[in-house]
């Protein structure tokens, strides 16, 4: 089930009406300076239809990562290797395989941010990537609430939904007043 994303805390309820529209222009305005637009209308970085396969299996042990943070020859090794993934074993018959590998081809990265590919096939090593978490403390990622950089919806809680702009952010617990920091902006 699908929890209502919390409000922001640091935003009082009366400035938001007001302050919603354009903190969305600003996040509008961020993405294409990035070169990497939402992949549909509503500001959500999923395709508009997700393989439901591609969740069932690639959401089992960490959150589905959207196909459009990786470019296509990173997708291709990750698919091709899944038998010696990230220190586990991810295998799936060929099948799920083949299929999934397709999908996440078509909707892979092609955005000139996205088209390198980065050191391991990490989106989490990305320049793009460091470049939007580079406020947040090296400490934080090891925090027991975060536990890795992989693990989106610690601090992202629209991640399901393809959703990484402020209004979907939380404070993963544990924070100090220092790390609380770059929650704000
Ligand atoms: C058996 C568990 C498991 C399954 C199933 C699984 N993964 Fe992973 N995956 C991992 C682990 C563990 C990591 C490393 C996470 C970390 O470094 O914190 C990882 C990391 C990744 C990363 C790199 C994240 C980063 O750091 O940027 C990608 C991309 C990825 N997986 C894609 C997939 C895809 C696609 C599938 C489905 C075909 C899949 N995973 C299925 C366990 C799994
Ligand atoms: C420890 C918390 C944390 C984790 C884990 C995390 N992020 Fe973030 N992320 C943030 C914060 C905080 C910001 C906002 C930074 C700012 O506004 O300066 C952010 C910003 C972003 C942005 C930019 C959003 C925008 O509108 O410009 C994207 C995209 C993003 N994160 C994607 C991801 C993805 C994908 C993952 C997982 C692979 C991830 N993040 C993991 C905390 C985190």
């Amino acid at each position: 089930m699908m929890k209502a994303p919390p409000m922001k805390q640091h935003l009082n309820p009366a400035q938001r009406p007001l302050s919603r529209p354009i903190r969305q222009t600003a996040a509008c305005i961020v993405l294409a300076c990035l070169g990497w637009p939402s992949a549909h209308a509503d500001g959500s970085r999923m395709p508009a239809k997700i393989l439901p396969s591609y969740t069932a299996e690639c959401a089992a042990c960490h959150t589905a990562y959207p196909p459009g943070m990786l470019p296509a020859s990173s997708w291709q090794r990750i698919m091709k290797g899944l038998d010696r993934h990230y220190g586990t074993d991810a295998s799936l018959d060929a099948k799920t395989v083949a299929e999934i590998g397709q999908w996440l081809q078509t909707h892979a990265g092609t955005y000139k941010r996205v088209a390198e590919a980065p050191p391991q096939d990490r989106l989490t090593q990305s320049a793009w990537f460091e470049r939007k978490h580079r406020k947040i403390e090296a400490a934080v990622w090891q925090l027991p609430s975060v536990k890795s950089a992989a693990n989106c919806a610690a601090c992202h809680t629209g991640t399901e939904q393809g959703f990484f702009d402020d209004d979907h952010l939380q404070r993963p617990a544990g924070l100090s007043a220092r790390q609380s920091r770059a929650w704000n902006d």
